[in-house]
């Protein structure tokens, strides 16, 4: 696995169930509760972004890492909330100027997840197709230095759309503007969307929802990549972070007296989901 991001010798990054962020970020309005590095950015989930930052930045090889694409292998492994709390991520470096593309054409989700008043208003698809389109007068800012540029309107052929060289200038403009560049994007098997996305990227991140995702969906998304541009796996969901020595981890930092958490009960958040008709990837 080396040259993968591994916060974990079998090079995975363990990003954590919710239900403690549920309870932690009770009150706050308007986003949904699993977007931690926005709502909840001093808790334990968040920190295993910063962990994944860390990671991005500090890469050995030292090729440059600045815009980067999310995936995997099929519908709903995480994607967009993994997109999400990246770049939340990134952007709490200091001065940091970060952009969330929503490059999901086909289920835009990253506006809504956001929140964002119309979160499908103009955006990427416009950028594309009408090369009048300014990128700056897409963008759409959030608090802590963090854009968010919108799937745009409806395109009845989305991979026609990001087919165009014109997405690879959308690209090139927004690694100007800004430090890091982040792309949500459509699950690589259904959809070849993907593959487009890729070329214009530095590196891809695979989402694989912890106890859900199929192993073998999960080699036979990696194979529809091209490997030299998969920089790692994340695994969405694994509450198996609760525990051992990842219980260490979370007790690192509290205040004296509030020791190492105890192993968690599974919830309904937490829980194995649906099994899998594959072994899950360990
Ligand atoms: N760690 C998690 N714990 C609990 N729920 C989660 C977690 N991560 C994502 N979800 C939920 O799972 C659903 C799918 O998440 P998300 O939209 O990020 O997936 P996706 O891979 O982008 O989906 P799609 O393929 O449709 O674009 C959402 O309702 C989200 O709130
Ligand atoms: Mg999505």
């Amino acid at each position: 696995m080396s040259g993968y991001i591994d916060a974990k010798p079998d090079g995975s990054v363990d990003l954590m169930g919710r239900s403690r962020t549920a309870t932690e970020t009770q009150g706050v309005r308007g986003l949904d509760p699993h977007l931690v590095s926005l709502v909840a950015p001093a808790s334990f989930e968040a920190e295993q972004y910063r962990a994944l930052r860390s990671r991005l930045e500090s890469r050995p090889e030292g090729r440059a890492l600045q815009v980067l694409a999310v995936t995997s292998a099929v519908v709903g492994d995480g994607k967009t909330t993994t997109a999400i709390n990246l770049a939340g991520s990134l952007a709490q470096a200091r001065d940091a100027r970060v952009l969330l593309v929503d490059a999901d054409l086909r289920r835009a989700s990253a506006g809504l997840q956001l929140g964002l008043e119309d979160p499908r208003g103009a955006g990427l698809a416009d950028a594309i197709l009408d090369p009048d389109r300014s990128l700056p007068g897409l963008v759409q800012s959030l608090p802590a230095n963090l854009g968010i540029l919108p799937a745009g309107r409806l395109a009845p052929q989305p991979y026609e759309v990001l087919k165009s060289p014109r997405f690879g200038a959308v690209l090139e403009e927004a690694r100007r503007m800004f430090d890091y560049v982040v792309v949500d994007t459509p699950p690589l098997i259904p959809v070849p969307d993907c593959r487009l996305i890729a070329r214009w990227v530095d590196g891809l991140l695979m989402v694989v929802a912890a106890h859900r995702t199929p192993r073998k969906l999960v080699e036979e998304g990696l194979n529809l990549m091209e490997p030299s541009k998969v920089i790692g796996i994340v695994f969405n969901g694994d509450a198996r972070a609760f525990s051992g020595y990842y219980g260490y981890y979370h007790a690192y930092g509290r205040p004296p007296g509030r020791g190492r958490r105890p192993p968690q009960p599974a919830t309904r958040e937490t829980a194995p989901r649906e099994a899998a008709p594959e072994p899950p990837l360990k």
